[in-house]
């Protein structure tokens, strides 16, 4: 496994679980938890979530999936904008462990950016930390614009990352946030690595992986891992596809291969407004 150093110097896979719409259909429920499983075997033992998946369903899967195996696992959850408050995140992050059955949560993001100042947010995430309830905190789908705000109210700089839109057809944070983040050795989470799965039925992708003997997924994810200070978390609940993408990790891409990939989804040539999904 490739490992990512988070600020505060703690060390995490660069390739995690990501869980959005996990939980969602009672069918195939028994196999996602398996598949998380699965996963911390393999090492992904970064696993993404939040209080507005699946209205909890998501930490409440993800709780089951990670009985008995509480310090082997990196646990990110994050808070809705509107309770990123002094006065609601306590509830919030209080549900949230409750659905997660553990005590404290790895990573706690504010999800987006909302209508509560972010000053009052980062207050609320230093009261969690004393009371033990998280460990550490950071922010997600915050612009270079909002970064800089960050950082310059009290505490801002504690940020551990920022959970971003970023795949191979996505590239635009390599312009300015991803230069900014890495100059504070802040990694970047890309979320949505396959593009919600839309990536791997990209022609030019799949013709890559076909000449390169790899499947479209893991060309998208090989691409991401290639990357300085970024954690990938692509979310899939199928143990085969689990694996396929999890062997991504054996097989880094040559410069050669970057290249070619360089040609099919070129960088940004310049400033774009920061991509949500
Ligand atoms: N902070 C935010 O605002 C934000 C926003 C979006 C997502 N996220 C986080 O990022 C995680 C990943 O993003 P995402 O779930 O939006 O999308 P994604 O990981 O880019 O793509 C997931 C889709 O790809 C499919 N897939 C996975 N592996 C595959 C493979 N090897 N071959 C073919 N298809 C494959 C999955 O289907 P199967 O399940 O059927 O395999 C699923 O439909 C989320 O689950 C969530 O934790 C955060």
């Amino acid at each position: 496994m490739k490992y990512v150093t988070l600020p505060c110097g703690e060390t995490v896979p660069a390739l995690g679980q990501g869980t959005w719409h996990i939980g969602d259909a009672l069918a195939g429920r028994r196999t996602e938890v398996d598949c998380l499983r699965r996963g911390i075997d393999l090492g992904l033992t970064l696993i993404d979530t939040a209080e507005m998946y699946g209205d909890g369903r998501s930490e409440t899967l993800v709780g089951e999936a990670i009985a008995g195996r509480r310090t082997d696992v990196f646990i990110v959850s994050k808070v809705y904008p509107h309770n990123a408050s002094r006065r609601a995140m306590p509830t919030s992050c209080e549900n949230s462990l409750k659905r997660l059955r553990i005590e404290t949560i790895d990573l706690y993001l504010l999800h987006w950016a909302g209508g509560v100042p972010l000053a009052e947010t980062v207050e609320a995430f230093e009261a969690l930390q004393r009371a033990g309830k998280i460990r550490h905190w950071g922010v997600s789908n915050l612009d270079l614009a909002a970064m800089e705000e960050l950082h310059g109210v009290p505490g801002g700089g504690a940020v551990q990352t920022d959970q971003v839109l970023y795949n191979l057809g996505r590239r635009g944070i390599e312009w300015d946030l991803l230069p900014w983040l890495r100059e504070r050795r802040t990694p970047v989470m890309a979320y949505s690595p396959l593009e919600e799965g839309r990536l791997v039925r990209d022609r030019g992708l799949a013709a890559f992986a076909k000449r390169h003997g790899m499947t479209p997924a893991q060309a998208a994810i090989g691409w991401l891992l290639a990357q300085d200070g970024v954690v990938a978390i692509p979310k899939t609940g199928s143990s085969e596809r689990l694996e396929q993408n999890a062997h991504t990790v054996e097989h880094p891409l040559t410069a050669e291969q970057l290249k070619e990939l360089d040609t099919l989804f070129p960088p940004p040539d310049g400033s774009t407004p920061l991509e949500m999904l």
